[in-house]
């Protein structure tokens, strides 16, 4: 258990969002049973509870930017992946904070090229692995890695990302991205806490998002 990472995170949601919401997260972290989603009863599979970073084992000074676990829900994800209205076989799916990697159940079913998964906690990369494993999801694969150091792959790209993480980050990610030697890009973004440096970034657009998942924003490339 990492406490001094569990005191900053609890100071940060005091001071942004205050006593209330603070309250809550505790309440939350400490009390939540393991969730069997749905997804998870459907599939066979170990994505659902939330996970507090404190709980987990992270060697990354980052771990002070990032955020919990919680997984995406599936159906906003096809909504945002089908809002492309792209041919995704010649598209590769990285999903930044990867956590247990429903993401990437859901993107290799969804017939990607490939499908890239990159975790810094070591529980759920674990976990991820594993779940890739008992779906053969054989086009699939999760790095134990941090997201900061990750170099993007040749190609079209769909980045995707559910606010893992805070500004510092997210700037080594948009400063990879942007050197990528990749050819069409998207970043679909949920809950997008950081969107004005996608929208300033000089190198993305707008695209919208899907009517059934508004929380997902998404950009494409345009330089
Ligand atoms: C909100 S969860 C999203 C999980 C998954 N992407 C999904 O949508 O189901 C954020 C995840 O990002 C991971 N994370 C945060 N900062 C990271 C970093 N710097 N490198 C790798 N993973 C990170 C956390 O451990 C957590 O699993």
């Amino acid at each position: 258990m990492n406490i001094e990472l569990l005191t900053r995170k609890l100071m940060r949601t005091l001071r942004d969002d205050g006593v209330a919401a603070a309250c809550r997260r505790v309440v939350a972290q400490l009390g939540d049973p393991p969730e069997v989603a749905d997804f998870d009863r459907r599939h066979g599979t170990d994505t659902g509870g939330l996970a507090p970073l404190w709980r987990l084992s992270i060697g990354s000074p980052n771990a002070r930017h990032g955020e919990r676990y919680e997984a995406t829900d599936e159906h906003e994800l096809v909504a945002a992946l089908e809002f492309l209205g792209e041919n995704l076989r010649g598209y590769t799916f990285i999903d930044l904070g990867c956590g247990k990697g429903r993401t990437l159940l859901v993107a290799a079913r969804m017939g990607f090229a490939q499908v890239i998964g990159v975790e810094f906690a070591r529980e759920l990369a674990e976990i991820a692995t594993d779940n890739l494993h008992r779906q053969q999801a054989s086009t699939a694969i999760v790095l134990h890695a941090d997201a900061a150091d990750f170099v993007f792959p040749h190609g079209d790209l769909v980045l995707y990302l559910y606010n893992p993480f805070s500004e510092p980050v997210l700037q080594q990610v948009m400063d990879h991205l942007r050197a990528a030697d990749a050819g069409r890009r998207y970043v679909i973004y949920k809950r997008p806490r950081c969107a004005a440096m996608l929208d300033t970034s000089g190198f993305l657009e707008r695209h919208g998002h899907p009517p059934s998942a508004p929380q997902m924003a998404i950009w494409r490339g345009c330089a």
